[in-house]
């Protein structure tokens, strides 16, 4: 490798800076006096490093103010294209390719592009080891016995406390403690819907929740989603009207994925009435709702909901720990439904993790912790956002997340995702292909989700490579 020049090893370390979150979009680095002094090198080296920096695009002068993380990124937005939705309800498929994308998750030698899993160094897990082995000696005996659904009451205290700053007010008694959020979202769809019955979703949507939707023999509605602003309230309206029979509705209404969208306040509260209007449950998935890259956690839906109709799905698997398989499902009108479901499908939760996450909400430095992951995460997705608008074609479109840690990519009309997995995977990458996120598994041919949760160089290299790979197939 060539060496670098001085004031390129200066860029080089500042650039890293912003790629690992030390800076995040929008602040301010340090000024060039300050970094002259810091470093031990002229205002002159400084001042070339920056004058690099912002030519490369990652800061910004600002006059009489200093220089500042530019969150700009190369890439045009994904626009919105269908308005309509689909009238007519479609049976689910789910492919082999989202098991073997789960069995990907777990193989050293890829490149984890694919699965969106949080990185391990991020999770505060030796705290929540202590707190599980303080929690052992405490309960004793109890520590080992079943818990019993609605489950351990100090985590569905920390439950409903933690809602009060999403904007809804709801009591310990309504909350039941799940394995994770897929299955708050198994049971909240069982206990409202039987095999058969229609259920608007978004479009595109979590490949996980089709693949639950297809084992309960649910049939789906495909609503279109803006990229920012997500699912579109005239669109289900009139799927409404076409199907009168809806029997529920799923959101994630803060930070879809893949989309990464967010619903404004103003949309949640029409959603939230034209369900009510029409006595039709919303099932709201807000498992991103704290990973917001701005200081206040957007309300949930539910912080709308005046007839008990929305039910509440979330885990601590996106920001805590997701093997700790702790979720929660949220509803006053069908706690008892749940409860009784929960207990067939598998007696309880956990009893050991549910208190070491009780215990990390109320004292663990919880609030902390979400303010590095938020610097984290917004960091990170830039850092993608960037290198793939520097090695992808020029035709290439994505996201514009605020929050979660998810980029969804259009390519080029001929690129076909599917194709570009399996030569993605030879190269040692994996990545999630459009289709897998539509319950008819042919839409979205040529989008790809890219998990932005990690960054380092060799990831850089392998978007790098993808944008190759890109290249050449379209
Ligand atoms: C939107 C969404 N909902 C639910 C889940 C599943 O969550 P859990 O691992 O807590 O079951 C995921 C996991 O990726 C997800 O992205």
């Amino acid at each position: 490798m060539e060496s670098l020049t001085l004031y390129e090893s200066v860029a080089e370390r500042v650039r890293r800076t912003i790629q690992h979150g030390t800076f995040a979009p929008g602040r301010r680095i340090p000024s060039v006096r300050r970094l002259s002094s810091e470093l031990g090198v002229s205002i002159t080296t400084v001042l070339e490093a920056y004058g690099l920096l912002e030519r490369e695009g990652w800061i910004e002068a600002r006059p009489q103010s200093g220089y500042y993380v530019r969150s700009r990124s190369e890439c045009p937005e994904v626009e919105a294209r269908e308005r309509r939705p689909s009238c007519k309800p479609a049976d689910v498929g789910v492919e082999d390719r989202v098991l073997r994308l789960i069995t990907d998750s777990r193989n050293p030698s890829l490149v984890q592009l694919g699965s969106a899993h949080p990185p391990a160094d991020l999770l505060p897990t030796a705290r929540l080891t202590r707190l599980m082995s303080a929690a052992a000696r405490r309960l004793g005996p109890a520590a080992a016995a079943y818990d019993v659904p609605p489950g351990c009451v100090p985590l569905r205290v920390q439950i409903a406390r933690r809602l009060i700053g999403a904007g809804c007010t709801v009591t310990p008694d309504e909350v039941v403690t799940t394995n994770g959020c897929l299955e708050a979202l198994n049971l909240a769809f069982r206990a409202i819907t039987r095999p058969g019955d229609t259920v608007a979703i978004e479009s595109p949507t979590y490949f996980g929740l089709l693949h639950a939707l297809q084992l309960q023999g649910l049939r789906v509605l495909e609503i279109p989603t803006h990229p920012r602003s997500g699912i579109s309230v005239d669109a289900l309206r009139f799927a409404i009207e076409q199907n009168p029979d809806l029997k529920a509705c799923l959101v994630m209404s803060n930070y879809n994925n893949p989309l990464g969208s967010l619903m404004p306040d103003e949309s949640k509260r029409a959603l939230v009435e034209l369900l009510t209007e029409h006595d039709i449950p919303l099932i709201e998935d807000d498992i991103y709702g704290d990973l917001c890259f701005s200081a206040e956690r957007p309300r949930v839906a539910k912080a709308y909901d005046r007839k008990d109709l929305v039910i509440l799905t979330s885990s601590v698997s996106k920001d805590l720990s997701p093997g700790f398989r702790v979720g929660w499902v949220v509803s006053a009108r069908f706690q008892r439904e749940i409860v009784r479901l929960k207990t067939a499908f598998n007696i309880a939760t956990a009893t050991l993790p549910q208190y070491a996450v009780a215990d990390f909400l109320e004292n663990g430095g919880y609030d902390a912790h979400l303010r590095r992951a938020r610097r984290v995460y917004a960091a990170h997705v830039e850092a993608m956002s960037r290198a793939v608008g520097r090695y992808f074609p020029p035709q290439t479109r994505m996201t514009r997340p605020q929050g979660g840690f998810v980029l969804w990519v259009e390519l080029p009309g001929r690129v076909d995702s599917l194709q570009l997995y399996e030569h993605a995977r030879a190269a040692g990458i994996s990545l999630a292909p459009g289709p897998i996120f539509s319950a008819r598994q042919n839409r979205y041919r040529n989008f790809i989700r890219l998990n932005c949760a990690h960054w380092s160089d060799a990831i850089e290299r392998a978007v790098e490579t993808l944008g190759r790979l890109v290249s050449q197939s379209s």
